[in-house]
């Protein structure tokens, strides 16, 4: 068994190795932008992919890696995880379609909701011990989906028909354009960036560069948020104007 996970901030990395570990102890786990991640997966018959939901649809990272790896898909089975601020309709569903069509099997799926990552926006913001609550409450929803899965009933979150409907009408249609391209929204305040490269270090797009001792971004950001949540300055906004409150798993463990 092998583990795929991509995560701008953290929440899907902490499910991922979580559920893969009582699915598996000799389980292997890889991120998703790793170079030798495609090699490796396809030594493996099982695989739980993970990954978070923008806008009840795949983040770009997340469905160019699929599309581009088409063919290593063909026979495998996989079990989706998605994690969200609130919801995801048919999150798991998104991807599973596509793997499909791509020849695999689909063994089921989660949703686990978690702390909200989009640190510049007002909206789902809660307070320290809520996050903390809900981290507790998503360690209980994963023990309970690993044994399901190992006894043979593993959950189907995101995967029906009306799930689909909830994720098309709740969210997918109206916000569609959001995760079809990269983006080139990111702003960087250069009056308070002290250029000390930590964003430039962790950009899963090499999106980010320091020039004259500032940091600049180009065009292919996924809107991960890692870079904005981690900026020591908090001069990285993205959907928003300010940073409100960054956002870390590991803190708040
Ligand atoms: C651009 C963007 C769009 C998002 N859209 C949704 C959404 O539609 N529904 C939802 O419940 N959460 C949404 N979220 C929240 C994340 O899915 C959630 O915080 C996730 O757990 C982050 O995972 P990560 O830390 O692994 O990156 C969005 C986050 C970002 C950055
Ligand atoms: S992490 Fe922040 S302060 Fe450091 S280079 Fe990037 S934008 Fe500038
Ligand atoms: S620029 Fe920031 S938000 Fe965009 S992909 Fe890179 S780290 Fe993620």
């Amino acid at each position: 068994m092998i583990g795929v996970y991509f995560s701008g901030t953290g929440n899907t990395k902490y499910c991922l190795e979580k559920f893969t570990a009582l699915c598996d102890a000799n389980a292997k786990i890889t991120a998703l932008e790793d170079a030798c991640t495609p090699e490796k997966i396809s030594h493996h018959q099982d695989i739980i992919f993970a990954y978070p939901i923008y806008y009840s649809n795949l983040p770009k990272i997340v469905r160019d890696f699929i599309v581009e790896n088409s063919t290593i898909w063909k026979n495998k089975r996989i079990f989706i995880i998605v994690t969200m601020g609130l919801f995801s309709g048919d999150g798991a569903g998104v991807s599973a379609r596509l793997f499909k069509k791509y020849g695999a099997h689909i063994w089921g799926g989660l949703h686990i909701k978690m702390p909200d990552c989009i640190c510049d926006v007002k909206a789902l913001k809660r307070a320290p011990e809520r996050n903390r609550q809900l981290i507790d409450e998503a360690g209980k929803k994963i023990i309970s989906a690993a044994e399901n899965l190992k006894s043979g009933s593993p959950p189907q979150n995101g995967l029906g028909f009306f799930y689909h409907l909830a994720g098309l009408f709740g969210q997918r249609l109206w916000f569609f354009e959001k995760t079809q391209n990269y983006s080139d929204k990111i702003h960087i305040a250069t009056d308070t960036c002290i250029g000390c490269g930590q964003c430039v270090a962790i950009c899963p797009m090499n999106n980010l560069s320091l020039a004259q001792s500032k940091a600049s971004a180009g065009q292919r950001c996924t809107l991960c948020y890692r870079c904005a949540n981690q900026c020591p300055q908090k001069a990285i906004t993205i959907l928003g104007k300010q940073v409100i409150s960054q956002h870390s798993v590991r803190d708040l463990l």
